[in-house]
């Protein structure tokens, strides 16, 4: 069973987008960690009809235990993710690097958090591989 990990806005960065916040490792070490536990495929889009249009393809697929999505920026604006997210058949577990809740408040509200199997958020990049291991395990 392959898990999809999906990447949202600036998170192509990684490594070099606001270090305090997010870190200097890039996500190869996050892929890293998650290839060792189970078969991983990753995309990353900046483009919110690119992430609804993965969900699509993906989202009624046998093949996948479900997907880890980091939505970005995304996570807080847009309904369109959620319906997506709501409409597709595999679960979703939303993941943030950062803790949201402890940031600007804008962060503290997620549009997609109602419709996502559930939220793992501020464990770094940590947080990926935790996000893999919940759709594994259970
Ligand atoms: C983020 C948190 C979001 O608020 C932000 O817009 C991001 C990254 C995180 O992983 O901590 O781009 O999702």
């Amino acid at each position: 069973m392959k898990v999809l990990i999906i990447n949202g806005p600036n998170l192509n960065l990684l490594g070099r987008r606001e270090p305090g916040i997010y870190g200097s490792q890039t996500m190869d070490a996050a892929l890293d960690a998650c290839h060792r536990i189970a078969d991983i495929e990753y995309f990353q889009s900046n483009h919110e009809g690119a992430l609804i249009d993965k969900l699509h393809q993906v989202g009624f697929s046998k093949d996948y235990a479900g997907i880890v999505l980091n939505a970005g920026a995304y996570t807080h604006t847009s309904l369109a993710l959620a319906d997506a997210i709501a409409a597709i058949e595999l679960p979703v577990v939303e993941v943030h690097i950062s803790n949201v809740h402890a940031r600007e408040e804008i962060r503290h509200r997620s549009l997609i958090s109602g419709v996502c199997r559930g939220v793992i958020a501020g464990f770094g990049l940590n947080s990926y591989r935790l996000g893999v291991e919940a759709l594994i395990c259970g």
